[in-house]
């Protein structure tokens, strides 16, 4: 790839789009409701009337799973006054899905079968009632939905073109590297994590999409790897992995980790050390360690403020050896996260500061690039260097 500056400005996007709250609604319409989206894993909800529900870009969805095991989207959404039928973040509803406010009554496929006092809606018609449904997609126990679907559905996971594209076929060409990790097996580890950062989505992305800061900005990931870590492509995904170094590192939690894991019978020699990061575009990694699997994505919520979410997922193992490497990991990440939350911050007043200059980027900062590329083809107003008028953003998107 050129790493001529000309370059690489050209391709990359400007401020503006970090800060235009117009940038940021096509963002949410074109990348982010359009798009197959990670909610969480089967594991979340093993039985019937197990639920999920996920709010963002002022949508509320459930995923409920049914009597025959079927698992099923749905707008959270009462079809009586717009009521808001399940509360928590997970939990199990005991027959039915029944509004809180006058106690509307849904079957786990979304069916309105009960109505207090239903003699007072002459004209209702109750099993010509339903909730509206949202195209749900479940891939190796990890569950997906996409909120807008048909032709105005133009996001995908990846690179690929194809955005009529089911999950698996999406995700096809990581199928095999995955396969070994047993994902469908895989039970909720640790906390789940939902935090508010007053940070742009992208910026967090634009970190962790180079490797290029690893040697000099996590001195621990970097005793950890050693030299054996890389960002790469393949097959339209931005990936990254390294393998766990046998030299004895200066940092306590990564000398013993790199002591403390154990062999996996489940994972082929290849994968024994690796910790394996998979992007799911547009917002989502998936980082698969010998020991566990971790999920995180962002939401933007506005052009300065973003929920960060992160949820690690275990196969069940009672080796005291995983356990410390478990605890470990999450030690080593934490010290990574503290380093990368500085970077992104300090990125992010750099955007806002009248010396910003365009960047000036490596070969091994490529991510960096494909990320705003990706993004560029989908919305096509952030080839612009300076933002549209106010009001203009969509309507001049529409025409480019
Ligand atoms: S809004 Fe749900 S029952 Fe009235
Ligand atoms: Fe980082």
């Amino acid at each position: 790839m050129p790493a001529t500056n000309t370059t690489n400005n050209e391709a990359l996007l400007p401020p503006w789009t970090y800060h235009s709250s117009e940038f940021l609604q096509l963002e949410k319409e074109t990348l982010f409701k359009a798009s197959w989206l990670f909610v969480g894993h089967v594991c979340e909800v093993p039985h019937a009337g197990d639920y999920i529900t996920f709010d963002a870009f002022d949508e509320r969805i459930m995923i409920v799973r049914n009597e025959t095991g079927d698992l099923n989207a749905f707008h959270n959404l009462c079809r009586h006054r717009g009521g808001r039928i399940l509360d928590q973040r997970t939990g199990r509803c005991d027959g039915a899905m029944t509004c809180p406010f006058h106690g509307w009554r849904y079957s786990f496929d979304g069916k309105l079968q009960g109505v207090p006092a239903a003699r007072t809606f002459p004209g209702l018609q109750k099993d010509t009632v339903s909730l509206a449904g949202i195209a749900l997609e479940v891939w190796l126990g990890f569950i997906f939905i996409k909120i807008t679907s048909g032709a105005d559905a133009t996001g995908n996971i990846g690179n690929n073109t194809d955005d009529q594209a089911s999950v698996a076929a999406l995700l096809a060409p990581i199928k095999d590297e995955v396969l070994p990790y047993n994902t469908a097996a895989l039970e909720p580890y640790g906390d789940r994590y939902d935090e508010l950062v007053p940070y742009n989505w992208k910026v967090i992305h634009d970190i962790d999409n180079e490797g290029y800061h690893v040697p000099i900005g996590h001195p621990s990931l970097q005793q950890l790897y050693g030299h054996d870590y890389r960002d790469y492509e393949e097959d339209g995904f931005s990936k990254a992995a390294g393998t766990v170094s046998t030299k004895a590192a200066k940092l306590w939690s990564v000398r013993h980790y790199q002591n403390m894991l154990p062999a996996f019978d489940h994972l082929p020699e290849s994968a024994q050390r690796k910790w394996l990061y998979i992007q799911w575009q547009p917002n989502a990694v998936v980082t698969f360690y010998p020991e566990m699997v971790e999920v995180y994505m962002t939401l933007p919520v506005d052009t300065g403020h973003t929920r960060f979410i992160s949820q690690c997922y275990a196969l069940p193992d009672a080796r005291r050896e995983v356990a410390a490497a478990r605890y470990l990991n999450y030690r080593i990440n934490r010290i990574t996260g503290v380093e990368d939350e500085q970077f992104v911050k300090d990125l992010s007043d750099g955007l806002k500061s009248s010396a910003w200059q365009p960047p000036m980027l490596s070969e091994l900062e490529a991510g960096v690039l494909r990320f705003h590329q990706y993004i560029r083809s989908r919305i096509p107003v952030a080839a612009l260097q300076t933002a549209p008028p106010a009001g203009e953003t969509a309507n001049v998107n529409r025409t480019l």
